[in-house]
């Protein structure tokens, strides 16, 4: 064993000098020596020096020649003794490689008279390649020149060879003593931890890498839409339901009860507790009056509001039902303008694939004042979007049944070199804001996009399943890089 052998020699001998004499005169592998010396260094048995010495070894076609022989003798030997040998003729006896650098070498060498016959100018040669190669193989020293051209032939390259000198340690013993590495419960109880020796502190070792929470890139993506949202002035809205009624979700929004979107298809109702608890009767009564006759210059949609309709528990499909319980909160107050954000978690019935869930992070904002209007929302989009890198925008006319005018929010991708859907928009319905009581010049626009969007195309994602879900693989969460956007 390594270990014997290295510490019984320290018994009579002063040093190894070099580990890899050491291991090749003691017939074992130079790995192994060097493991047992960083294990007897460590428990401070030896002290070991580190010795570093370039060798050379040889290149697949140097062994290739060490084995077979060099390209030129090969070339000699195939050239008859006497008379000669046509160059077509010769070269079917070779291989290609072997001919092509054979002719130069035994040329080089005057070995042979090179024209259409070939024909041997010395009757003796001696392959001086192959054996240094064979030398070198065998890890003895060769000439300066020789070393040099054997390079230059790409026979052998350097390779850094590492080993250690080695000498007895403040600990030294010519066997390894077994120390104790804890003090047991045993020890106490038989009283032979007066005679343990312990295990010296390693206060070089290192610590298992400490366990620690990792940041989803949906968060950190997120914490970067807050940051752009308080540094434009929002606040941010409450959003820590994810159950809602249909009321706040969609009746409020003057959203028909007959709207597609209210169908089970589309949105997921809770069987349990299966219907809301209260709502605010005065303001339920405005908003069934304004979706069955209007008022405030509206006909309203002429059909019979149902209350059971309303009161329908759902898991929230968009956090405008959030919006819409701030906005009613906020008319209640002396009016002051306000700006809002929330970017929260959504709930749809839709058929998974790659860029759908049942699931997926909203982010929304809203401004309300006074006299706001169409400019004012395309104002506060660019302002918004360029903060994320994202300049050039158009707007496209789209409905949503709370907003009129409504847009969709497009950004010209660079990368994709088209423009791509980022948002939708618009300008809440007075059908929608007075009922709660605001002011008649009060008017609020608002838009939101999903969070998942650019995060797949900030961390490269192409498959929403690869980002969130059970198939998620955790080193992502473990790895991904930290978010900064809006830099360029
Ligand atoms: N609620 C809309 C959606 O789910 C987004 C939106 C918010 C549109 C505010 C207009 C105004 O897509």
């Amino acid at each position: 064993m390594a270990e014997d052998a290295i510490l019984g020699y320290l018994a009579a001998a002063e040093e190894i000098p070099d580990s890899g004499q050491f291991a090749s005169q003691h017939g074992l592998q130079h790995s192994e020596v060097v493991n047992v010396i960083k294990s007897l260094h460590g428990f401070r048995y030896i002290d070991a020096q580190d010795i570093k010495r370039e060798s050379w070894v040889l290149t697949d076609e140097g062994k290739k020649y060490a084995a077979e022989g060099s390209p030129e003798v090969q070339l000699f030997l195939a050239v008859p003794q006497e008379g000669s040998i046509s160059k077509d003729e010769l070269q079917k006896k070779l291989q290609p490689s072997v001919f092509k650098i054979g002719c130069s070498q035994a040329g080089k060498n005057k070995w042979v008279d090179m024209g259409k016959q070939v024909s041997r100018k010395v009757q003796h040669v001696e392959d001086k390649v192959k054996d240094l190669l064979i030398r070198v193989q065998n890890g003895e020293e060769i000439g300066k020149d020789d070393v040099h051209s054997l390079k230059a032939r790409k026979l052998i390259v350097a390779q850094t060879w590492k080993g250690y000198s080695v000498r007895k340690g403040p600990n030294y013993a010519p066997k390894r003593k077994k120390v104790a590495t804890d003090l047991t419960r045993e020890n106490l109880q038989r009283g032979d931890w007066k005679e343990l020796e312990f295990k010296e502190y390693n206060f070089n070792a290192k610590g298992p890498p400490s366990e620690s929470g990792h940041l989803h890139p949906l968060l950190k993506v997120k914490q970067q839409f807050k940051n752009i949202f308080v540094q434009m002035g929002f606040e941010e809205m409450p959003t820590n339901n994810f159950v809602e009624s249909s009321f706040w979700n969609f009746d409020a929004l003057f959203q028909p009860q007959q709207h597609p979107a209210r169908d089970s298809h589309d949105t997921f109702f809770l069987e349990a507790p299966s219907t809301t608890r209260e709502l605010p009767e005065d303001y339920v009564e405005l908003v069934k009056r304004v979706h069955e006759s209007g008022g405030y210059g509206s006909r309203g949609y002429m059909y019979d509001w149902k209350r059971e309709e309303a009161n329908k528990n759902l898991l929230r499909t968009h956090t405008t039902a959030v919006s819409t319980r701030m906005l009613y909160a906020l008319a209640k107050q002396p009016f002051a303008p306000k700006r809002y954000f929330s970017i929260d978690r959504v709930f749809r019935n839709e058929s998974v694939d790659r860029t759908h869930l049942a699931e997926f992070h909203q982010i929304e904002g809203l401004v309300c004042d006074r006299g706001l209007n169409l400019g004012d929302l395309i104002g506060v989009l660019d302002d918004f979007f360029s903060r994320l890198g994202m300049s050039k925008l158009r707007f496209k006319p789209a409905y949503n049944p709370y907003t009129e005018p409504s847009m969709e929010i497009f950004s010209y991708h660079e990368g994709l070199k088209k423009w791509v859907e980022i948002g939708n928009s618009g300008m809440f319905r007075p059908e929608m804001l007075l009922p709660m009581g605001f002011p008649e010049d009060v008017r609020v626009i608002a838009w939101g996009l999903s969070l998942e969007r650019p995060t797949m195309i900030l961390y490269g994602i192409d498959n929403i399943r690869d980002l969130f879900g059970h198939k998620v693989d955790l080193s992502l969460i473990k790895r991904n890089p930290i978010c900064r956007i809006g830099l360029n």
